[in-house]
Formats: structure tokens, sequence, C-alpha cells
């Protein structure tokens, strides 16, 4: 017990001392704060193995503290201390990754209850009894960000297949993080010493004459030499392109009757399209026998809409990027401008998150991203409807 750390928040002194006047003395390591913002600086320098936040603070919320907690300190437990009527708002805490949640008036048995099973737990965790179930939800994967459980299936898949190198064709909204997940792919796997190109299908044809074409394809594949070529916007391909990439496949693949010769091209091929390649298909402006040898293994991105628990991770994880390289500290988001960024549609996906946070920066906002500090179009869609 006396190797577990716990963290108490709450605004309210007299919670504060209750709670230490009845843990202290049974030996639990307890610190106490009285405000979200300096309980994250005390998170960012210490590591806690549970921390207790009340859910409605100034400043900053449990739910924002919860978000931070889960970037800096993914295996840190958080509960969620809430008062009558905002249960609900406990429970979508239980969405971003809290462990629990404890209702107010705080029952003092209750609570020594929860800290003992996360003692119990984190104990077996520590002596590799427990199999880290809960561990097992990731809140990122490299460089990708994400709680939801459509961003830890693509964890899975990419976990799976970046050691084997089939050829993969990721499809999503612009946005999505296609050429991110390209990249992590590539990283992960045993050819992130080796090249990572990325090559605009859209665009490549430009300036080349057509017989020209092929040896220049062969060239790109070449200078991703035991790496990974990413083939991008595949369904803007001209047909002429596409038959040079088709013969560029047979030339990587030697086919079963040229087996005596060794092909020279040793590379992966990850393709990207924001659109619907089926109907590109149906079509006709991708040839079905590309988009075969395309799609050996598909990975999905789902829109930012349809995964909004990852938004404040992300919002979050890009705050500190850009506060980062301002050089200014950012403190938070108000609960009225979440609302907003959690209501909005986000069409352009997380590009379009990490813009608007990056907008706000340049615009100098102070400590606290408010309402007034976002895109009209934001705050417009936010009047205008309210469906999250
Ligand atoms: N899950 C994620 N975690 C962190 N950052 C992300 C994630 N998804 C996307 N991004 C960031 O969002 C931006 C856009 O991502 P990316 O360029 O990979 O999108 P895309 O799907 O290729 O878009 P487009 O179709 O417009 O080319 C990048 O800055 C990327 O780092
Ligand atoms: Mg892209």
């Amino acid at each position: 017990m006396e190797d577990f750390e716990i963290l108490f928040v709450d605004d309210e002194r007299e919670i504060l001392s209750v709670v230490e006047n009845f843990l202290s003395p049974q030996g639990y390591r307890l610190t106490v704060v009285d405000n979200g913002l300096k309980a994250l600086e005390l998170i960012k320098e210490r590591d806690f193995d549970i921390v207790f936040t009340d859910l409605k603070m100034p400043e900053f919320s449990g739910l924002e503290l919860l978000t931070a907690i889960k970037e800096y300190r993914p295996e840190t437990e958080v509960i969620i201390v809430t008062g009558f009527g905002t249960i609900e708002s406990a429970i979508k805490a239980m969405k971003f990754g809290s462990y629990d949640y404890l209702q107010k008036p705080i029952k003092l048995d209750h609570l020594k209850i929860l800290i003992d099973k996360v003692i119990e737990e984190k104990k077996l965790q520590k002596e590799n009894i427990f199999l880290k179930r809960r561990l097992k939800e990731r809140y990122k994967y490299d460089e990708l960000i994400g709680i939801s459980p459509k961003m830890q299936e693509i964890y899975g898949i990419v976990d799976r297949i970046s050691l084997s190198s089939p050829t993969v064709l990721i499809q999503g909204e612009s946005g999505t993080g296609k050429e991110l997940v390209a990249r992590v792919i590539h990283k992960n796997s045993d050819r992130k010493d080796k090249p990572f190109i990325p090559v605009n299908c859209g665009a490549i044809v430009e300036g080349i004459p057509e017989a020209e074409l092929f040896s220049h394809v062969i060239g790109l594949f070449k200078s991703a030499q035991g790496g990974t070529i990413f083939l991008d916007e595949i369904a803007e391909i001209t047909p002429s392109l596409q038959v040079k990439l088709l013969q560029a496949f047979q030339e990587k693949e030697i086919s079963p009757e040229d087996y005596t010769r060794e092909s020279d091209i040793d590379v992966r091929v990850i393709a990207a399209t924001n659109r619907d390649v089926e109907e590109a298909v149906k079509s006709g402006d991708l040839r079905k026998d590309l988009f075969y040898r395309l799609d050996v293994f598909s990975i999905k991105l789902p829109p930012l809409r349809d995964r909004k628990e990852d938004i404040c991770l992300l919002m979050n994880h890009f705050l500190n990027k850009f506060s980062t390289r301002a050089k200014r500290k950012v403190v938070g988001v108000s609960p009225e401008a979440m609302d907003f960024l959690l209501n909005y549609h986000w069409p352009g996906n997380v590009r379009q998150l990490e813009e608007v946070i990056e907008s706000v920066f340049a615009l100098g906002m102070d400590e606290t991203i408010k309402a007034t500090d976002l895109p009209s179009e934001i705050i417009k869609f936010g009047e205008t409807s309210k469906t999250y």
C-alpha cells in the first residue's frame, strides 16, 4: 500500500480534508489538490497510480484532466467523482477511459473499496499474473492517437501486417490519417531503415512521355528498394499509368512460370484513396485487375465524426504540439468550446482539427481556448444542430 500513490482533485477544500482525514491515518499515500491545472502539473512531474478527480471544476474540468492523464500517463487509473445529476457525464467519461466513477456525497467505505480494488489489480499487473487485459486498450500506437474501438481495431491490424509485407489498400475520407497509417506501418516493419517513398498517382504522368512512363514507374519502385512505396490518390490514376503499374507489379512478383529469375525489386506497396474504390472500379476509372492487386489487405479509416471519443485526445496532442512550437503555455479548452468541438461534424477530419488548433494559436488566444476563438463555421454548425 505504501508503494501506491493516490491523487485526489476537487475544488472543494472541505471534501479534500474529509478524504485526507480518512485515508492518511490508514497508511495510504495521498496527495490532494484543489485545482485541475495544479493537478496536471503534478501528474507531469510524478507518477500516480490512482487519480480521483471532480468532474466540475472551474478552469480545467475533470474530463480534460482525464484526457491529459491518458496522454501523459496511460497506466494511471482515473476515477471520476461526480455529484448527483451529472452521472451521465461520468458515464461519458468512461468512454474516455476512466476506470470508474464515484458518486457524491462520497461514501468513505465505497472510496476505500475502489482504491483497494485498483491497488490489487495494479499489484497483480506488477507481478505479471494479471494478463494486463485493461492495459490492452491503447491510447496511441506510435504516432497514431485514439482510444475509440475503431482505432483499437486499426492498431491491431497495423500490428499484424507490419511484419509481413502484404500490399495494403487504405481507404478513408480526406484527413483521416491514411498517409500517417502508411508511415506507421513502414516504421514498424523490418523495412524501417529503408526508404518510404510517397507518390501522388494523380500527378506523376504530367510531363512524362508515354514511352518513358514504364521506366519512370520502375525507377520509382527502385528508389524505394527494400522499403515501402506509398501510392497515394490511387483512384486518380490515368488508364495508361494503370497498365504500367500492373507491369511494375509483375516485375516485382515473379510469375510462377518465371521462377528461375529473381526479381530485383523488393518493395512493399501501400496504396491509398479517399474515393469509394468499388465505385471507381464500377465506373471504369480503376481497372479491376489493378484493384485486386492492391486490395490484398484493406484498411478503412473511420471519419472523425464516427469516433468522437478521440477528439479530446487528439486535441490535447495538437495543443501540446503547437504550444511547444509557439513556446506558449496552453491551459485548456473551456467547456463551452469543448461542446462545440465535440458536436461538429469535421468534414476535413483530423487534419481539420489540427488546422483549427493551429489557427487558434496563430490568433493568439489566451491561456484557455474559448468558443469565441473557434472558426465561425464550427459555431454556426453547433447553433443549428445538436446531434451528438
Ligand atoms: N490518428 C491520428 N493521430 C494523430 N494524428 C493524426 C491521426 N490521423 C491523422 N493525423 C494527422 O492529421 C493530418 C492528416 O493526416 P494524413 O495526411 O495522414 O491524412 P490523409 O488521410 O492522407 O488525407 P488526404 O486524403 O487529404 O491526403 C496529419 O498531420 C496527421 O499527422
Ligand atoms: Mg494523404
